[in-house]
């Protein structure tokens, strides 16, 4: 395991203290989040079920043989696991960076706690570095680009040869400095043709477990 695979397994171990009393859960996607995944198997974790953001975490729960729900069938999700492309000091995060943004909202604003699952490289002051994803209607892909770089600048990018979960598109704002997340949240998902932009910052999550080399902190 690389260093940062040992972090990002460690946060994910933090985070079983917290599913400890749920019987429903929702889990995020992408490598930190596999690694929970696997801490349920190691930690022989017993739960009803849990409702997933994609497919291959629906795979992978599967495989672990834990039965996936649906979110129509379930009445509370107590915790959401999930990481995180960028974290900033207010809990606010950027993700999609797996292509898995929309269904991971819908879950993340379900959920009575977010936890979010981190190793330190994800932290930062202001949230931009990181390319923000937006899923957008294929047929709405340019039209939505051309709105954002006019009124917030960056520079659009189409994720080309990936189709999402949903069946849509994504476009990567590059070198945004998005001094107001909230803000920028409300207008981008306002634009006609956006399904989902992975700014997480209207609803942030409730905890962040972030792991280093000596220690799980938590914020
Ligand atoms: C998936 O669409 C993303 O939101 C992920 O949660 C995010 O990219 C974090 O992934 P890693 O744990 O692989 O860094």
């Amino acid at each position: 395991m690389t260093p940062q695979d040992q972090k990002k397994r460690k946060t994910a171990e933090a985070a079983i203290e917290y599913i400890k009393d749920a019987r429903v859960i929702g889990v995020g996607t992408g490598s930190t989040v596999n690694h929970f995944i696997d801490c349920l198997i190691d930690f022989k974790i017993d739960i009803e079920g849990a409702v997933s953001s994609s497919e291959g975490t629906t795979q992978r729960l599967k495989e672990a043989g834990i039965s996936v729900l649906d979110l129509n069938d379930v009445d509370e999700i107590k915790v959401y696991i999930d990481g995180a492309d960028e974290v900033d000091p207010h809990k606010q995060l950027i993700k999609g960076g797996g292509g898995a943004l929309t269904r991971e909202k819908i879950i993340a604003d379900a959920c009575s706690q977010f936890v979010c699952i981190v190793d330190e490289s994800k932290m930062v002051d202001t949230l931009g570095a990181f390319p923000l994803p937006i899923e957008v209607i294929p047929m709405s892909r340019s039209y939505v680009a051309r709105q954002v770089m006019s009124r917030f600048g960056g520079q659009p990018e189409w994720r080309e040869n990936f189709i999402t979960d949903n069946g849509n598109q994504i476009i990567d704002i590059h070198n945004l400095d998005i001094t107001d997340p909230i803000a920028l949240e409300k207008a981008i998902n306002d634009i006609p043709g956006v399904i989902t932009v992975g700014l997480f910052a209207i609803k942030p999550a409730d905890i962040i477990l972030i792991a280093s080399d000596n220690e799980i902190k938590v914020m």
